[in-house]
């Protein structure tokens, strides 16, 4: 798949850029050159990422923010920023995510809540304040971050919180799509494999037997740059009419 970046959008905003995924996202877009306002809730991850593009933040390309997009409040200021400064959206990348707990029955409601409020809620919440920035663009893209494990019961798939939070994800990017169709506003999703993250913590056992398991198309993990050239190809011209789907990149995980 090729993208031609020179017809890329230009104000782009990525939630949880500051790790795994979302820095590839952040990396793929500024090298397209994209303006990029990105966010996490660690403070050092934040200052990391601004050093790792220092130029970008000099000039104004990359704007990271400290916050949490479960916050009503930081939603309000992350938007208030985008209108201030750039007045609209063209491109807004659900990234943010987590995985709190695994297993069927023994997993707290704390910990349900938490992944529905990051993987789920969070996104309609941010796109619902972005709608008078994405109106304002040309052809504005919202993009979720799906998993392999969102349509399976593979055991594989150790949380179920987290599967049913991606599976919601999953209708919430469809039903947003036929709500924003009249707008001219695309809404996709991107549903990876397994990609070596700061998400998979110490089961890095685990991650590694399930590409072994289940990634017959070469035992590979996925990388942030395969997704990112997913999500890039989601947001270009070249998928123009393309609203609703959910884009696989996951080595044939979901085959079987
Ligand atoms: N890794 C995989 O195998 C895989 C597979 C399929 C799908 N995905 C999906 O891809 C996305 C990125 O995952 P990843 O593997 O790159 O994970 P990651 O390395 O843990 O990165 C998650 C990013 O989101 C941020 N974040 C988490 N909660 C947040 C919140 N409430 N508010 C703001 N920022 C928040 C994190 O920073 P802070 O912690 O500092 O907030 C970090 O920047 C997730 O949606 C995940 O479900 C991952």
């Amino acid at each position: 798949m090729t993208t031609d970046t020179a017809e890329l959008p230009r104000i782009v905003c990525i939630t949880g850029g500051t790790s795994g995924i979302g820095a590839g996202l952040v990396a793929a877009f500024l090298a397209s050159g994209a303006t990029v306002y990105t966010c996490g809730r660690t403070p050092a991850k934040v200052a990391q990422l601004q050093a790792q593009w220092a130029e970008a933040t000099a000039s104004g390309h990359l704007i990271a923010l400290t916050g949490d997009v479960t916050e009503a409040a930081f939603i309000a200021e992350l938007v208030a920023i985008i209108t201030a400064q750039a007045g609209r959206l063209d491109v807004l990348v659900h990234n943010a995510g987590v995985i709190l707990a695994s297993g069927d029955l023994s997993e707290s409601v704390t910990a349900w809540r938490m992944t529905l409020e990051t993987n789920l809620i969070a996104p309609f919440a941010l796109t619902q304040a972005s709608l008078a920035l994405l109106a304002r663009s040309a052809a504005a893209v919202v993009i979720t971050l799906s998993s392999a494990c969102a349509q399976h019961s593979f055991h594989t798939c150790t949380s179920s919180s987290y599967s049913v939070s991606k599976a919601g994800l999953d209708l919430l990017t469809q039903r947003l799509a036929l709500a924003l169709a009249p707008r001219g506003i695309r809404v996709n999703g991107v549903a990876p494999g397994v990609v070596a993250s700061d998400m998979w913590g110490e089961a890095t056992g685990l991650m590694a037997a399930t590409v072994a398991q289940r990634h017959v198309l070469q035992q590979q993990f996925v990388t942030p740059a395969d997704v990112a050239a997913a999500v890039l190809f989601l947001a270009s011209p070249q998928a123009r009419l393309i609203t609703g789907a959910i884009l696989k990149v996951d080595a044939g995980y979901t085959l079987g």
